[in-house]
């Protein structure tokens, strides 16, 4: 829910000033103020007159109370005071209870002595001075507080916490394409935002300045090219996300705003990082008391402005402060829900993305694959090819990609059209890469993300290879396939790189003990991301009954039926000198599963016979390694 109203809940220990500054700032607001002291049952009211400390049971119908108080206002979207000591993490966590990103917690933070002293002259209170040693004794200082000193004069206190309030919700550091696109959906959902970009010289000057006053939504925010005075416009906790260039630049990013930051504040990663990298950073920066969250943001430029699907990872505390901030600007899911989800511990979010990225090139391939045969065997110029994927689009081939072939197909540059004007070299930015080695490192067998990852990379090897591709013609092969042939395997081929890529994410699950929820995954992956599609929807339901996608008897029985299309595709396909890395890589696969002639019998005796590696034999299922002299 889009919420503007603001819970100001001033605690600390009874005798800070709570009451007294709440009435204040409630005056000076215009808004109402509760004490907390006026919800307590009669039965703790006695007991602390009788001068005997409240107890975690004694006090939790009494915060419930408090957090009714809240979420009534919120509801009712109105702002206002409450004072209450909220003394440990615990108790906060009772009162914000569905209160998240609305409430400022403010501490009165002031010395025993002090507080003893003021004790002394107020009158008519059930507290007695001989309490609040018991109340310092469990207090847990809150990191996510604007701390208030209590010796300043009222009003100064009274300013301060204004000043405070009023600084910006969510730091954006990085404004190239898609931190600035994600900035504008923040400020369109009313969030309150202070910009940095890094001052380079002729390259990147007023960055900040130009995006405030080029888009009207981010015409309220402040603009920055020094970290300090970009940390301390902030409120606490600060919340910075950052959506700058993986790898080093990252680094160098978190040392430099390191020394600005405080106990509790929490850095975001969006970019597309390493994983290991952002486990390594939570590590780091945990030590010094400032909480990292990695997250995976997928769906370009038009995604991150109108709803990114997010998948972030890290400390789950830290999650639940920034989740309201994530789901606000995320797509939605059919049900209306977030396509933003908590993956997991350490870098599993930029894991999981990196694996959508893999997934990501395979379907892109496919679909290069699809056109080329459809083009160069079957002589289909692009507009008609656009024509017959616009027709796929329409059913349960829907997706983002085949929909952006489409409209990629049909550009026209004068009499030409621009796909033919386009080098034919691929680039890649290093993700499918990563993803080919994770699955490679854990054993999964990702043929088909490897297959479209060097697919690019045959691509540029222009110089030595391009007489060859000069000499090799495309010989149509006799009788062309029917484009439902064509269809079906372009089908089949794509439920067998989804089972490859989230088999990795299982794998990775087990290996790391992360939990993953591939059904939640498959989820947050409906909308807003690169690989959204119809058959994503099915894997929901798929990975809800299953771990494994060929486990799932509709879907089995759909690549039983379509196998001999896939077939028929890659025979006709390579028969016509066509590159099809991946319908090729997935038709193995299928035919690697169900060989009755298994080739991995004839390796392990191989290597027994050279290196004396031992193999197991069919009919013992002991499972004992035998060894023989050959
Ligand atoms: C996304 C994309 C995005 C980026 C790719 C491009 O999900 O929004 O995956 O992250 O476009 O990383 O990667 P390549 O340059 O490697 O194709």
């Amino acid at each position: 829910m889009k919420r503007s109203a603001k819970i100001y809940l001033l605690m600390g220990v009874s005798g800070s000033g709570k009451t007294t500054i709440g009435q204040l700032l409630a005056a000076q607001l215009g808004i109402p103020f509760f004490d907390g002291d006026d919800f307590h049952s009669a039965s703790n009211i006695e007991k602390m007159k009788a001068g005997i400390p409240l107890d975690d049971s004694d006090r939790y119908e009494w915060l419930k109370n408090i957090n009714r108080i809240g979420n009534e206002a919120l509801v009712a979207d109105r702002s206002v005071i409450i004072a209450c000591s909220a003394l440990k993490k615990k108790y906060r966590e009772i009162i914000a209870e569905h209160m998240e990103g609305s409430i400022f917690w403010i501490f009165l933070q002031g010395s025993k002595e002090l507080i003893q002293k003021r004790m002394a002259t107020r009158k008519e209170h059930y507290m007695p001075i001989s309490l609040l040693q018991s109340q310092f004794d469990i207090l847990e200082i809150p990191n996510e507080s604007i701390k208030i000193d209590i010796s300043l004069d009222k009003q100064t206190m009274v300013n301060t916490i204004l000043e405070e309030t009023n600084k910006s919700t969510l730091g954006v550091v990085g404004l190239g394409v898609m931190g600035k696109s994600l900035a504008r959906n923040w400020a369109r959902n009313g969030v309150k935002l202070s910009l940095y970009n890094r001052y380079i010289k002729g390259v990147e000057e007023k960055v900040a300045e130009n995006a405030i006053h080029n888009y009207t939504e981010l015409n309220t925010a402040l603009g920055f090219v020094d970290v300090k005075p970009f940390v301390q416009s902030l409120m606490q906790p600060r919340i910075i996300f950052m959506m700058i260039k993986a790898g080093r630049e990252t680094d160098q990013f978190i040392d430099e705003i390191l020394p600005h930051l405080e106990a509790g504040d929490i850095l975001v990663d969006g970019g597309n990082s390493h994983y290991e990298d952002t486990k390594r950073r939570i590590a780091y920066l945990e030590k010094q008391q400032i909480h990292f969250i990695g997250t995976g943001v997928s769906g370009g430029e038009k995604g991150a402005l109108n709803g990114p699907s997010i998948m972030p990872s890290g400390p789950f505390e830290a999650y639940k402060k920034i989740e309201h901030l994530l789901n606000t600007i995320a797509a939605k899911d059919k049900n209306g829900k977030p396509c933003a989800a908590y993956i997991g511990p350490d870098g599993s979010g930029h894991f999981v993305k990196m694996i959508h990225n893999g997934i990501e090139y395979a379907e892109m391939q496919l679909i290069a694959e699809t056109y080329a045969y459809l083009r160069y065997v079957q002589g289909l110029a692009p507009n008609k090819i656009a024509d017959l994927f616009h027709e796929w689009n329409q059913g349960t081939l829907r997706s983002y990609l085949l929909e952006s072939t489409v409209h990629i197909l049909q550009k026209k540059e004068g009499d030409a059209y621009l796909i033919d004007l386009i080098l034919d070299v691929a680039g890649n930015k290093g993700t499918g890469n990563w993803a080919t080695i994770s699955a490679s490192e854990l054993g999964i067998p990702a043929g088909m993300i490897t297959g479209a990852l060097f697919a690019r990379y045959v691509s540029t090897l222009k110089e030595s290879v391009c007489n060859l591709r000069q000499q090799t013609v495309t010989n149509s092969t006799d009788q062309s396939l029917s484009l439902n042939t064509v269809k079906a395997a372009y089908t089949a081929a794509r439920i067998i790189n989804h089972q490859q890529g989230f088999l990795i994410l299982k794998a990775a699950s087990l290996e790391f003990k992360w939990d993953l929820d591939l059904s939640n995954i498959a989820r947050i992956w409906t909308n807003g991301c690169i690989i959204r599609s119809a058959l994503m929807e099915e894997m929901i339901i798929a990975f809800h009954q299953h771990d494994e996608l060929f486990n799932d008897d509709k879907i089995q029985q759909e690549i039983i039926a379509l196998k001999q299309d896939l077939k028929s595709f890659c025979i006709h396909s390579l028969a016509s000198d066509l590159s099809i890395p991946c319908h090729a890589a997935s038709l193995d696969y299928l035919n690697s599963l169900h060989a009755k002639h298994a080739t991995a019998n004839i390796i392990q005796a191989q290597r027994d016979f050279f290196g004396a590696h031992t193999y197991q034999k069919r009919d013992d299922v002991t499972g004992t390694f035998y060894h023989t002299e050959w």
